[in-house]
């Protein structure tokens, strides 16, 4: 199980501890980085005490009681509860996943939970994804055509086409391979990262897209698809069980035959 730095700027110190009520009978213990850039300080690691015979089985169960019975100033994301959104991303036991499918049992005694890693951090388990979804919009995520659409139908797709998209087209852009890719805590500022080089790939693959050159092209640098050097901790961390590296490779591979 690969282990992820911390944040930046960490010095991350025990923080408040707030026990269990007197009457539980199942208890578990949940360590929860807590910082606030606007008041400053350094962040700290605050414990939570949980009744399990009270809370939900998933992580996410535990994080929504800590913020509705315990604390609730404790700031995190999260949408659908069912790995769908990609919100409730963050570093659960060392390892970037989601908080919603991540079974309680399936974690350590001492559950500690971070935000991604090598991230801004916004307030506690938010990290700034700002700059992440600016390099997926830069991949033009959309279907682009220079021909007319057939006037009776859409432009359809045959099923060996359609399932060239398998594994790809499931990506849900939670960011969990790309922050915990070494490369991009290094190189964020000009490499993609997996997640948007999939993402990348996915409309590379895509039969009705017209613009498959110029999207090769505009990936054919140096920083923004080079810095990938197969390290495997993204296809490793995917919540997806997706295989960002492999899609990466593919790239790659593309752009080799179209040289010969
Ligand atoms: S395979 Fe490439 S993208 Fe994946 S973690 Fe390694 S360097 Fe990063
Ligand atoms: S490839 Fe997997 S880990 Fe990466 S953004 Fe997509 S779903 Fe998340
Ligand atoms: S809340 Fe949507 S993926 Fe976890």
């Amino acid at each position: 199980m690969p282990l992820f730095t911390l944040p930046k700027n960490s010095v991350v110190k025990p923080g408040r501890f707030h026990p269990a009520p007197g009457n539980a009978t199942r208890i578990r213990r949940f360590e929860i980085y807590r910082y606030d850039p606007e008041r400053g300080g350094n962040p700290r690691l605050d414990a939570f005490e949980v009744d399990l015979d009270r809370c939900g089985p998933m992580v996410l169960d535990a994080i929504i009681k800590i913020k509705n019975e315990l604390d609730s100033t404790l700031a995190f994301r999260r949408s659908c509860r069912e790995g769908v959104c990609g919100s409730c991303a963050m570093n659960i036991d060392g390892r970037n996943t989601l908080a919603c499918t991540k079974a309680i049992e399936d974690c350590r005694e001492v559950v500690k939970i971070y935000p991604l890693p090598h991230l801004p951090v916004i307030k506690d388990l938010v990290p700034d994804l700002t700059h992440f979804f600016a390099q997926y919009a830069s991949i033009k995520p959309w279907i682009q055509t220079q021909t007319p659409p057939p006037a009776d139908r859409e432009r359809l797709q045959s099923p060996e086409e359609r399932s060239k998209l398998d594994g790809l087209y499931e990506c849900i852009l939670c960011a969990c391979c790309s922050t915990g890719c070494p490369s991009y805590w290094w190189n964020s500022e000009r490499y993609l990262g997996p997640a948007v080089l999939l993402q990348a790939h996915r409309w590379i693959q895509d039969s009705r897209d017209e613009s498959t050159g110029e999207r090769l092209s505009d990936l054919e640098d140096p920083f923004k698809l080079y810095r990938c050097h197969t390290i495997m901790n993204c296809t490793e961390t995917c919540p997806k069980s997706l295989n960002p590296a492999k899609a990466i490779a593919e790239i790659k591979k593309l752009l080799i035959e179209r040289q010969r």
